[in-house]
């Protein structure tokens, strides 16, 4: 079957398929995952000798969608179809910018045959997986238009929610904010076997925010500090709502926002119960009053919805706080940086029938439904599943971030091998003073394979008007490899620190992680190890407008003595 085909059938067999034509698809996880890893791969660029699992052709396109009542809007967008592989591997989202959501399973050895058909150079990048630096997407290695891109892999990660995106020099802001991305969900036989909520709640959400013109089109602009929008939109639709049943949900979320930081909670004070991070399950689950998610972080949520009345509308809401870096004029004067908005409404009936308002949100079926789950459970039912069968979240680098429930403020900070410091100087957001060059690397940015190393990072930037009033948030990501944080260091200027005291009790610092959030005057440490691939590499602000402006380097991993 074909994706248009998956698309097809799935508009006609549900009522709000219109919006989701991927509901029920369900993929057949905790199959056997049989495929023998490809040992010789590992460590090498793409080959192209080995025969893949998967293979998709995927394409960067100008297109149009429905947004806002009225015209269409003009967009860029990621479209897939699968050529090889299990069914349900691409799960196209209709009438959405978002690409399709590709479904991918531990070792698959996976291909990719990107084609650039925008007027313009384009990369993707796969956030968060571990993959050789051929196929990691770095600016270097852009296409023109109507070139092709052959990424081949081994999928090496935990079960989780990662994403794509472009990634060329200076052009990622745009070209993701037109709406290139989409998201990539590993999943297993283990994580199935969890008794996880799975098929219709199982739902990833993209948060992003954009601003419209009156022809309902996009406008952007490249501001030092970032860019707004001024409407938030989940999984690409505006106003999102959605039904669900008094029954237990997993929201899967991804900021997939430029430079928007949310502080996700209930109004009511319900405590958010996580089980997942950026690199997949937590060892147990923890419960926050309010999650802070920063551009590219994810979280695993459980929600049960039976705890409120049936017939309710709760609202998922991003809560006030302050020090996001946009005060004084700068930024979104309609939807700063840290102002109270609603994310999402959940609307709970147990009607079977009830269908969606119009607007709907599109939500991809990217879970398996092997195993379905067919009682509701209570949210507390599920706490001792996932506790006892553990996921092997501690696996890996030897951390004193062992718990699931770590707070990394509570930790003095240890003797880090390096350390990166974010300041603006001449006017451009850079780390270390240095901001990026395409193939360079400096002595302090070499690492040797096999190695484990603490980095810590140091937001640096001054409060008062030579720190551009109190200084900027910035998201730190690094690529090729998932980490553990293992400290943070609180602001010690007063503004800085009570700026940070409105955002520090929704860090999820346990788990992997691929990119941490630093407020300003804020240090964060964390441990990594360099395994299986040598090669060059980036590390950079999340926030895409900084990442533009070049507060993105390179680090390369060398064989040992090299
Ligand atoms: Cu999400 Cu270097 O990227
Ligand atoms: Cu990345
Ligand atoms: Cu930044």
């Amino acid at each position: 079957m074909n994706s248009s085909q998956i698309a097809t059938q799935g508009l006609n067999r549900r009522d709000f398929l219109r919006l989701s034509g991927l509901s029920a698809l369900g993929v057949a996880a905790g199959s056997a995952i049989g495929f023998p890893a490809i040992s010789t791969a590992l460590g090498k660029p793409a080959s192209g000798v080995v025969e893949p699992d998967v293979e998709i052709n995927l394409e960067a396109e100008l297109s149009q969608t429905p947004i806002l009542s009225g015209l269409e809007t003009q967009v860029w967008r990621y479209r897939a179809e699968l050529v090889k592989g299990p069914a349900g591997t691409v799960q196209p989202i209709p009438n959405t910018y978002l690409g399709p959501a590709f479904v991918f399973r531990p070792g698959q050895n996976v291909r990719i045959n990107f084609t650039n058909r925008l007027a313009e150079e384009t990369i993707v990048h796969w956030h968060g997986l571990h993959v050789p630096q051929a196929a990691d997407g770095h600016p270097r290695l852009v296409i023109g238009p109507n070139e092709t891109y052959v990424y081949e892999f081994q999928v090496l990660d935990r079960p989780g929610m990662y994403w794509y995106h472009p990634h060329p020099h200076g052009r990622t802001g745009p070209q993701a904010y037109r709406g290139l991305a989409g998201l990539i969900l590993i999943t297993d036989g283990a994580e199935a076997g969890l008794g996880l909520p799975t098929g219709e709640r199982d739902l990833p959400l993209v948060l992003q925010d954009r601003t419209f013109d009156g022809q309902n089109q996009l406008l952007y602009y490249t501001h030092m500090r970032g860019f707004l929008g001024d409407r938030i939109l989940v999984n690409g639709q505006p106003n999102a709502n959605l039904v669900v049943k008094p029954a237990v949900y997993r929201l899967r979320i991804l900021n997939g926002s430029n430079s928007r930081i949310y502080k996700l909670a209930w109004p009511d004070a319900t405590p958010l119960t996580v089980i997942g991070t950026d690199g997949g399950l937590l060892d147990a689950p923890i419960q926050r009053n309010y999650v802070t998610l920063a551009p590219a972080e994810r979280v695993d949520l459980l929600v049960d919805f039976s705890q409120w009345p049936t017939g309710s509308t709760q609202t998922l809401r991003s809560l006030a706080f302050s020090g996001g870096g946009f005060g004084g004029g700068g930024g979104n004067p309609t939807l700063p940086n840290g102002a109270d908005f609603a994310v999402m409404a959940f609307k709970i009936s147990d009607d079977a029938t009830a269908t969606p308002a119009p607007t709907a949100t599109v939500v991809p079926t990217v879970a398996p439904t092997a195993t379905p789950t067919t009682s509701p459970l209570s949210t507390a039912a599920y706490l001792p599943m996932i506790f006892s069968q553990g996921n092997g979240a501690n696996s890996g680098p030897p951390s004193v971030s062992g718990q699931a429930d770590f707070r990394a403020d509570q930790v003095e900070a240890v003797q880090a091998d390096r350390t990166f410091s974010l300041y603006m100087q001449f006017g451009q957001w850079t780390i270390n003073g240095r901001t990026f060059q395409m193939e360079a690397v400096a002595p302090d940015e070499i690492v040797e394979l096999g190695s484990q190393e603490v980095w810590e990072f140091a937001n640096q930037q001054p409060g008062g008007m030579g720190g551009m009033m109190g200084g900027m948030a910035h998201p730190m990501h690094i690529h090729d490899l998932q980490f553990r944080i293992i400290s943070r260091q609180a602001p010690t200027d007063p503004t800085q620190r009570s700026n940070w005291e409105t955002v520090k009790d929704g860090y999820v610092d346990g788990g992997w992680k691929d990119t941490v959030l630093l407020m300003p005057g804020e240090r964060v440490q964390v441990q990594m190890e360099f395994k299986d691939f040598t090669g060059l590499f980036l590390y950079h602000c999340h926030n895409l407008e900084h990442e533009d402006m070049g507060m993105m380097r390179n680090y390369r991993i060398v064989e040992p003595g090299s």
